[in-house]
């Protein structure tokens, strides 16, 4: 088997040198190879994809595909989970490793074990809290929730997983997006201040026995750098300015942004909503940059427009590491017969995470 080829050599290729790489690998690998890419990816990226969704209809494509090598233009969490998935049957490629997520990062086991036992000074959470893992998360925390009667959910099923998980007990422990947990729970009518925030740098999460006791939802103190770009300002001045517009927020944002917003939803539900509008309709989008343009110019024919949230440019810097040159980089050397960047999960991780992710599958479709 020949060395495997070097980055730096594809760092020096434009991105049209790289598509056409990735266009000949991909008519040499065939049904060996699926290319799975999220909303958020750059169009140069994007355009090669051949299946594309959010963060739940990736997971269900990557556990159906029969393909021998999954590359995913995602981020880190999202090429776990396609290993976990498929058992680890499949090689799984994350183009950049660096590709990670931050608002995943806020939340780590050491932090989530400190707060389980802090707990269960106040309340045995073994039998009072159902402990549920936004997908974004690292896989051993999926494993935390499959090891203690946990699950994990998606922006698209968080109110399904959470019906689930008051129905087997009292309380559950959300992480680490603070907002999607507050937002669920706020549409399902629990009270906000029976929604309470665990501060991981803080004793206690910061917060009296009392609080625990009352509480209905533990938050984690996490968030996503993208979405806390967007305010309630940015839609007072759209609703000023284009009087009868529709506001459409992803549940990563803040309450108040959720609060003034016509419909939330995740990445998949923001783009079928705006899809099926009514032709001369104007709409202002509360999600990452290069959903929305890729969306405003979709719908343009159609009479239809859209607006970005935000005056500044967001977008989500860790989407953005996979590049053309890194996606030409992975399919040389699968030609050649080298997988680089694999992703496995240890297996004493990927069995618990699975019984937690398969949960989700099954629990809410
Ligand atoms: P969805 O793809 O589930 O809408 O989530 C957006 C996101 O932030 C992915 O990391
Ligand atoms: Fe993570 Fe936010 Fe980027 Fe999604 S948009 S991958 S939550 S940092």
């Amino acid at each position: 088997m020949s060395a495997a080829l070097k980055i730096e050599q594809f760092n020096l290729l434009d991105d049209d040198d790289c598509a056409a790489r990735i266009r000949a690998a991909k008519k040499l690998l065939g049904s060996r190879l699926a290319i799975l890419g999220h909303h958020y990816q750059r169009d140069e990226v994007f355009k090669h994809a051949d299946f594309t969704g959010d963060s739940l209809k990736l997971s269900q494509l990557a556990a159906k595909t029969d393909a021998e090598f999954i590359v995913f233009c995602g981020v880190h969490f999202m090429a776990e989970v396609a290993d976990i998935v498929t058992g680890g049957e499949r090689k799984v490629i994350l183009p950049d490793l660096a590709a990670g997520c931050s608002m995943a990062d806020m939340a780590n086991l050491v932090k989530v074990r400190k707060c389980w036992s802090e707990i269960s000074q106040v309340i045995d959470p073994d039998d009072k809290i159902t402990p549920v893992t936004y997908i974004n998360s690292a896989a051993d925390l999926k494993a935390f929730c499959g090891a203690h009667g946990g699950i994990v959910c998606t922006s698209s099923n968080a109110r399904g997983v959470l019906e689930w998980s008051f129905s087997r007990r009292e309380k559950v422990l959300f992480f680490p997006d603070q907002h999607l947990g507050r937002n669920t729970g706020h549409r399902m009518g629990i009270p906000l201040e029976q929604m309470v925030l665990w501060d991981f740098t803080k004793p206690m999460g910061g917060l009296t026995e009392e609080q625990i006791r009352q509480a209905r939802i533990i938050l984690w103190k996490g968030f996503c750098s993208v979405h806390q770009m967007f305010h309630p300002a940015h839609i007072e001045k759209f609703r000023r300015e284009v009087p009868g517009g529709k506001v459409i927020s992803h549940p990563e944002n803040a309450f108040e942004v959720c609060e003034h917003s016509d419909y939330v939803g995740s990445t998949e539900y923001i783009l079928r909503t705006v899809r099926a509008a009514e032709p001369g309709s104007h709409w202002l989008v509360g999600t990452e940059l290069n959903l929305v343009n890729r969306l405003k110019d979709e719908m343009k024919p159609r009479g239809v427009t859209v607006q970005f949230m935000s005056p500044m440019v967001c977008m989500c810097s860790t989407m953005f590491r996979t590049d053309p040159q890194h996606l030409a980089w992975t399919l040389d050397n699968l030609i050649t017969g080298q997988v680089v960047n694999r992703i496995q999960v240890p297996r004493e991780i990927a069995v618990p995470a699975r019984a937690a992710l398969d949960l989700m599958l099954e629990v809410v479709d």
